[in-house]
């Protein structure tokens, strides 16, 4: 073998959240859907050092995430990722799986499903402290996913009759997710009623993704009790308004908020209007159909 042929490669999607964020972490559910957009970890033998050899992210963090899973010395890493960093996308789940994968795949070593989610889950700590595990669970099982963290964990595939078509609308900022978890845990004793109110419209949506106006009106709900919780920003607010005015059924910040990216979820027909208004504003935004193969970059 060449010292430049790969020994090992691992993929994972990224994700969106359609209901729930920040209610899941206190042992609500949450319902997310993963999203077309890859990350590809390349592993390679090197002498010395197992160090990062090129990635699409710059981040202190990644190399205590290779040492969590790869042996200390002889492997070269190489990241590539079509998920923009820290907008509530999964990038960093996404990397965790895709790495957590590589470096099972390079041992010889074959894992279950629950196996990989605790190692990713290891290496997503190092990012976001103590994540609710939500991102892994559905990066790691694709399609739709109810969540709930447990004890005792609940990890189960939503069926949906008919993709679900949406447009995400880049903030253009990245949020911290860490930060923004920590901002609602110091308030949470005013926050309980809101984040119970979060968990019932999870239960709410499940049984209304064959109603789209219905759900849409739901993502309005969840977004103004994101609200509620202090983590939206102007800017978001002004997204999910735009989506609205161009013909969204409704819209909702996804993920933790503080930046990070807005879902819109439309009529097919409404799409085309909504990415062009998008791209007049000179906001990135990405269609899907949710559970989505594919997410494409439409604008600017
Ligand atoms: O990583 P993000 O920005 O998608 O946030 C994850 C969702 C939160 O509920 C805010 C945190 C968590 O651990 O579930």
């Amino acid at each position: 073998m060449s010292p430049d042929a790969p020994l090992a490669v691992g993929r994972a999607p990224g994700k969106i959240i359609l209901v729930g964020e920040h209610a899941v972490v206190y042992g609500h559910p949450a319902l997310a859907a993963a999203v077309g957009l890859y990350t590809t970890v390349t592993l390679r033998r090197r002498p010395g050092a197992t160090d990062l050899e090129r990635s699409a992210f710059t981040d202190e963090r990644l190399l205590r995430a290779l040492h969590t899973v790869l042996p200390s010395e002889g492997f070269g890493v190489d990241i590539e990722s079509e998920l923009p960093a820290g907008r509530g996308m999964g990038s960093s789940a996404s990397i965790a799986v895709a790495l957590v994968r590589a470096a099972a795949a390079a041992a010889g070593e074959r894992l279950g499903r629950r196996a990989l989610f605790e190692r990713s889950l290891d290496v997503e700590r190092i990012f976001h402290g103590e994540p609710s595990g939500v991102d892994n669970a559905v990066v790691l099982r694709g399609g739709l996913v109810h969540y709930r963290k447990g004890p005792p964990l609940e990890v189960s595939s939503q069926p949906v009759s008919q993709p679900l078509p949406v447009v995400i609308l880049d903030s253009g900022r990245a949020g911290n997710t860490a930060d923004m978890v920590a901002r609602v845990r110091v308030a949470r004793s005013s926050l309980d009623a809101t984040l119970e109110r979060i968990g019932a419209l999870v239960e709410r949506a499940r049984a209304l993704l064959g109603d789209r106006p219905a759900l849409g009106r739901l993502f309005d709900e969840n977004h103004a009790l994101l609200c509620q919780l202090g983590v939206s920003t102007p800017a978001l607010d002004s997204l999910c308004a735009m989506a609205r005015r161009n013909g969204a059924l409704g819209a909702k910040l996804s993920g933790a908020g503080g930046g990070g990216v807005v879902l819109a979820l439309v009529e097919t027909a409404s799409r085309p209007g909504l990415l062009a208004a998008a791209q007049r504003a000179g906001v990135r935004a990405f269609s899907a159909d949710l559970p989505a193969l594919s997410a494409t970059q439409e604008a600017p």
